[in-house]
């Protein structure tokens, strides 16, 4: 009988956040290395801090398109609560990089679908993807279930995604938007390389069955199975459960 031949991937663990940042940006580097006007999809949340951090504050201005992986929508285009705001001041802003494919949160959502489908087709997909994981496994707000076959949608959030991320809200802000637009995971698997980071021990079980555990879409990484070049970069808390 046919059995899924053990993943290959390439483990980096960390042992403290300055140190995640350190080799989470060297293996950024790598990874751009040799690609001309490279594509580069970035993350939101706590766990790519200290790689925005190290990066900033190396002194260095890698040049790259920046490409959006999910964004609220409903909220106005000023919204401080904008992924694209965070990362235009975490990172965007002092790299100085220009290009930047964006969702326009207040526009019509099949619209924005529309414009970053048109991108990919006449651009080509991304070079690199660094990517989190959700607690449930999800990639962007590609949520448990989503099919690997399809491309940048509108989704509805799940109560569990919104009460993680209500964390970066704040009670002033009020209610958490209820949908957002995301790259889907047919988008992120015509990544040529895929870089993962994860940070603290409620990560430790999803990561290791998305890695090693059944090839589902209750476990949206679990499509990284599949996927050549991926490198993941982790502190020993997420790291605990894989073989090393
Ligand atoms: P986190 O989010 O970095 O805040 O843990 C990761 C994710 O949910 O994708």
């Amino acid at each position: 009988f046919i059995t899924n031949p053990p993943m290959k991937y390439n483990l980096i663990i960390a042992d403290d956040d300055a140190d995640f940042g350190h080799k989470a940006k060297t293996a950024f580097y790598d990874a751009l290395n040799g690609i001309n006007r490279p594509k580069v999809i970035l993350p939101t949340g706590n766990t790519p801090a200290p790689f925005y951090k190290d990066l900033r504050e190396s002194g260095d201005c890698p040049s790259f398109t920046y490409i959006a992986l999910d964004e609220y929508t409903g909220l106005m285009e000023d919204d401080k609560r904008l992924f694209k705001k965070w990362l235009a001041q975490e990172i965007l802003d002092p790299l100085e990089i220009k290009v930047r494919w964006t969702f326009n949160s207040a526009a019509n959502p099949a619209c924005e679908i529309e414009k970053m489908r048109a991108l990919f087709f006449k651009n080509g997909h991304a070079d690199v993807a660094i990517l989190g994981i959700g607690e449930n496994g999800h990639v962007g707000f590609n949520e448990p279930g989503s099919p690997f076959n399809e491309s940048v949608r509108h989704v509805r959030l799940t109560e569990e995604t919104r009460k993680a991320n209500m964390a970066y809200w704040g009670e002033q802000y009020g209610v958490m938007p209820t949908h957002a637009l995301t790259l889907g995971i047919a988008d992120l698997i015509e990544s040529k390389k895929t870089i993962l980071l994860a940070r603290g021990a409620a990560k430790a079980e999803i990561l290791q069955r998305a890695l090693h555990g059944e090839i589902t879409t209750d476990v949206p990484a679990s499509y990284l199975q599949r996927q050549e070049n991926v490198t993941i970069v982790a502190d020993r808390a997420a790291a605990q459960l894989l073989p090393h």
